[in-house]
């Protein structure tokens, strides 16, 4: 029997662009990268918080050159490999410990269990919300327009940034889909749940953002939860999570393998599907597709990031990938 894996991975892009100088080799890109996001993109802002939902510790970062740092796979997240694909030769740093030197190339903002829901994983502990980490991104311009000192220059930087927004997933995973913790499910259909989303979420874009969109429906902890047969990726949330993408109309992309199995490289824990602290992982992890019961390996992020930054098809990127807009 083989197991039939799907990612959906849905690439969003919308944006008011930037003006790129020069390109000179070895700089990045663009001067400055800003990462907003959940648990794909989360490298430490969650180890300070009350929470659960938290990464810092093994079998986590264990092919991570730094080794544990809060990152929710064994080795670089999504944001991370587009970062180096961008031509930084340092990984943004998490808010929580970005310093003034630092936060003119960027900052990442991802929380674990984020949504743009403010209620969206509330089960888990503390998380920095989408409007948190908005709030965070404004006090993070003023911090920047205090050393650069020019408001008026410190406003044209900002526009030649890339933004990095890919929030939602936890929307449905860690709200609409737990019917027994969050009302959502009973209150909307999951079309009004999709129209809502999608109108929240818009009010809280700004022109300046290329917005990237994924979501866990085939992951393991999913499948058991709420698969009929235990191994196929979940029709509910299928439909559920396509209308939201389908309204926002970016680009889908099917991962369809059937050698790699849908099952965790690590041992999780029942209540939330992370790894168990300390616990041995699989030994080969670059053929495994799920680090723990949500998150994807290093190999995944690689694959995403790569279509991201890089689109093999229309499909992949909408209406640019990546490396488009930063050259534009
Ligand atoms: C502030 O920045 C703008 C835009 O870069 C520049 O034109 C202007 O001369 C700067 N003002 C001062 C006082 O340096």
């Amino acid at each position: 029997m083989s197991y039939e894996i799907k990612l959906l991975f849905t690439v969003l892009v919308v944006v008011g662009l930037m003006q790129l100088q020069t390109l000179v080799v070895a700089e990045p890109q663009v001067p400055c990268y800003f990462i907003f996001r959940d648990a794909l993109v989360d490298s430490g802002n969650n180890n300070k918080l009350v929470t659960a939902g938290k990464a810092n510790y093994l079998p986590y970062g264990i092919d991570f050159p730094q080794g544990v740092t809060g990152r929710f796979t064994n080795g670089r997240t999504i944001a991370d490999i587009i970062g180096q694909f961008l031509g930084f030769p340092n990984f943004i740093p998490p808010y929580a410990l970005a310093t003034d030197q630092q936060i003119s190339t960027g900052v990442n903002y991802g929380s674990a269990y984020a949504g743009i829901r403010q209620e969206t994983g509330r089960t888990e502990g503390e998380r920095v919300t989408f409007d948190m980490q908005l709030q965070n991104h404004e006090a993070v311009i003023s911090r920047l327009s205090r050393l650069q000192q020019n408001n008026t220059f410190t406003q044209d930087y900002l526009k030649t940034c890339i933004y990095l927004v890919n929030i939602g997933s936890d929307d449905y995973i860690n709200n609409y889909l737990m019917p027994n913790n969050y009302p959502t499910s009973h209150i909307y259909t999951t079309g009004q749940y999709a129209a809502v989303l999608t109108q929240q979420y818009s009010q809280q874009l700004t022109k300046d953002c290329r917005v990237w969109f994924g979501f866990d429906r085939c992951a393991p902890t999913e499948i058991t939860r709420f698969s009929t047969d235990g191994k196929t990726c979940v029709e509910s949330i299928n439909s559920a999570v396509g209308l939201f993408n389908d309204r926002l109309k970016p680009v889908v992309d099917m991962l369809n393998s059937e050698v790699l199995p849908n099952v965790a490289c690590c041992q999780v824990r029942a209540f939330d599907g992370q790894c168990i602290p300390n616990s041995v992982p699989c030994p080969v992890r670059a053929l495994s597709l799920w680090y723990d019961g949500f998150h994807p390996t290093e190999t995944v992020n690689t694959i995403f990031a790569t279509r991201s930054y890089s689109a093999l098809s229309a499909m992949d990127a909408s209406p640019y990938d990546i490396s488009h807009l930063a050259r534009l």
